[in-house]
């Protein structure tokens, strides 16, 4: 089944390995095949309106940064205020319950209440407690691994600890829309080297066997062609010890020996995520300083094609 059926993408992985990057070319993607699409970022430095080239996105929600396509930086302060309000639909009650002291208090010393305020926002977005959802498909630009999980582990332990009430049957209920493939899934971002393909091992097994969470693809970013015939890789690899110290070809011959090494460690890594069964979506590395709006558009087409 398409990701782009879905109507909630968690897009996780190691930092820098390109999740904004990919969850902003999905939201693109998603958008332009006339689905109303929210992008949220988990408190971030912001780089999606670099990526699209518009104005920096803070924590109120901004309307058609393309059609079809609204995006917010969350900040917890804010997504519990809008996540209350959402919630429970009138300013009185939202203060009498939100800014009582107590719950206040209790607020504040929950561990994961902040994480829940924006993970509760983003999945209120795609699936509210009444009515039709604003939009069709909600993808979340989450925070670097560790941060991602304790995220995602919130609504167990709600459903685990808290008494029955507002809170847990929220819980309840965006439990089983993260749970089902059909509606939801996680899109692991990875680079093709050591250890990132490590941490998304890892990732990949606390989301599945821990939390039963659906995986929607993996995506492999900044891939390289492949120059460098397996069966010559040694050759290269041992150039630059054949050729004299003053040989005139002796840093060509360390390039090359530098570029099978990289494409030896992809192939590694390639054959190590197999274990991983979900799509598996590979994007070109584009070798430039900083995406634009160019490069994001080009890998919204690979989402677009899937
Ligand atoms: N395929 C690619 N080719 C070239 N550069 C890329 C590619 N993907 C991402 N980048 C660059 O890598 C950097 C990190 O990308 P991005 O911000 O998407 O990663 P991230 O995983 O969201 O990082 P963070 O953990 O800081 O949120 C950016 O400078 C981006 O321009
Ligand atoms: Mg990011």
């Amino acid at each position: 089944m398409s990701l782009l059926d879905r109507r909630f993408l968690f897009v996780v992985g190691k930092g820098g390995v390109g999740k904004s990057a990919v969850a902003t070319s999905i939201a693109v993607a998603a958008a332009s095949r006339g689905k109303r699409t929210l992008l949220a970022m988990v408190e971030c430095k912001e780089r999606v309106s670099e990526f699209l080239g518009v104005a920096p996105i803070g924590p109120h929600v901004v309307r058609n940064v393309r059609p079809n396509l609204d995006a917010v930086n969350m900040v917890p302060e804010v997504a519990l205020e809008e996540y209350g309000m959402m919630i429970l639909k009138v300013r009185a009650l939202y203060k009498l319950i939100f800014e009582n002291r107590l719950v206040r208090a209790f607020l504040d010393g929950v561990p994961g209440m902040a994480s829940w305020s924006m993970l509760g926002k983003a999945f209120f977005h795609a699936s509210p407690p009444s009515g039709p959802p604003e939009y069709d498909l909600v993808v979340v630009d989450a925070q670097a691994t560790g941060h991602a999980l304790e995220m995602l582990r919130v609504p167990v332990v709600i459903q685990k600890v808290a008494p029955p009430g507002l809170l847990r049957r929220e819980a309840d209920r965006a439990l089983e829309l993260f749970r089902d493939p059909r509606q939801s899934g996680m899109v692991l971002v990875t680079l093709p080297e050591d250890m990132p393909t490590n941490e998304t091992l890892e990732l990949h097994a606390a989301l599945t066997a821990e939390l039963s969470l659906p995986i929607g693809a993996l995506v492999v970013n900044r891939v390289l062609p492949e120059l460098v015939h397996p069966h010559e890789a040694d050759r290269f690899e041992a150039l630059p010890s054949l050729l004299g110290a003053d040989s005139p070809a002796l840093d060509l011959a360390r390039a090359a020996r530098t570029r099978s090494l990289r494409e030896r460690v992809q192939r590694e890594s390639f054959e190590r995520l197999a274990s991983i069964t979900a799509p598996r979506v590979d994007i070109r590395d584009f070798i430039s300083p900083e995406l634009g709006p160019r490069e994001i558009e080009e890998m919204s087409r690979i989402f677009l094609a899937r």
